[in-house]
């Protein structure tokens, strides 16, 4: 099943409505544009989420895979303070805007932090430079995202407390240059 973006103000107000309801919350500390409705421009869409600000229904603004020039527009409509797309050891392609989020200040949350459950990562070379480190490849990745720029919040998802807990943990392990230029280059071999 293909689902469009929907990006009609009457729309965003109706999910926001939703989503209060749901989270029996009165404001939405972030909300977050998921994809760009092809059909509307980005300054309609983000013009309702500027509304709603105004309101106290939403209180901070975020996009979803979004391009260079689609985040410089919603700029010129609202302040936006993150920006998500899908980034992780192995799939870096969204590097210039984790580095455009560095350079303006904005959060970058990195989606699919873990590769998701569907991603191939490159497993041995990435559990050979974890055992290096005595942690876990998932521990690997997650402090290598949090070391690879001050911008990213890495938000792992899990359904189990033990891989939470293994994941704070992760946040404990720091690099230094010699051995992140060692990782680099195993996971590249
Ligand atoms: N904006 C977008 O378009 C977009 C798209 C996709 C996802 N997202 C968001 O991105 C976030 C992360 O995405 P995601 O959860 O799909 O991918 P992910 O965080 O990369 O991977 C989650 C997978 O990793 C496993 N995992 C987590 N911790 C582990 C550990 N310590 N050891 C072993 N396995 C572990 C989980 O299984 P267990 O449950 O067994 O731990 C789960 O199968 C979510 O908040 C999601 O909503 C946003």
């Amino acid at each position: 099943m293909v689902v469009r973006a929907l990006g009609r103000p009457d729309y965003i107000y109706q999910q926001v409505e939703l989503s209060l309801r749901n989270l029996k919350v009165e404001a939405l500390d972030l909300w977050q544009l998921h994809d760009v409705d092809a059909n509307v421009p980005i300054e309609e869409t983000l013009g309702a989420a500027a509304r709603l600000q105004e309101q106290g229904k939403i209180k901070d603004i975020g996009l979803s895979n979004v391009t260079l020039e689609q985040i410089e527009r919603a700029r010129k409509v609202v302040e936006i303070v993150s920006v998500q797309h899908m980034f992780n050891i192995a799939h870096r392609q969204q590097q210039p805007i984790v580095e455009y989020c560095e350079t303006h200040n904005l959060a970058f949350l990195p989606y699919f932090p873990l590769g998701g459950a569907w991603l191939p990562m490159p497993d041995e070379a990435l559990a050979r430079a974890a055992a290096r480190h005595n942690v876990t490849s998932v521990q690997l990745c997650i402090a290598w995202l949090l070391q690879y720029s001050p911008a990213i919040l890495p938000i792992p998802g899990t359904s189990s407390i033990k891989h939470l807990e293994e994941n704070m943990q992760a946040a404990e392990l720091v690099l230094t240059p010699e051995e992140w230029t060692a990782v680099e280059r195993d996971i590249a071999a």
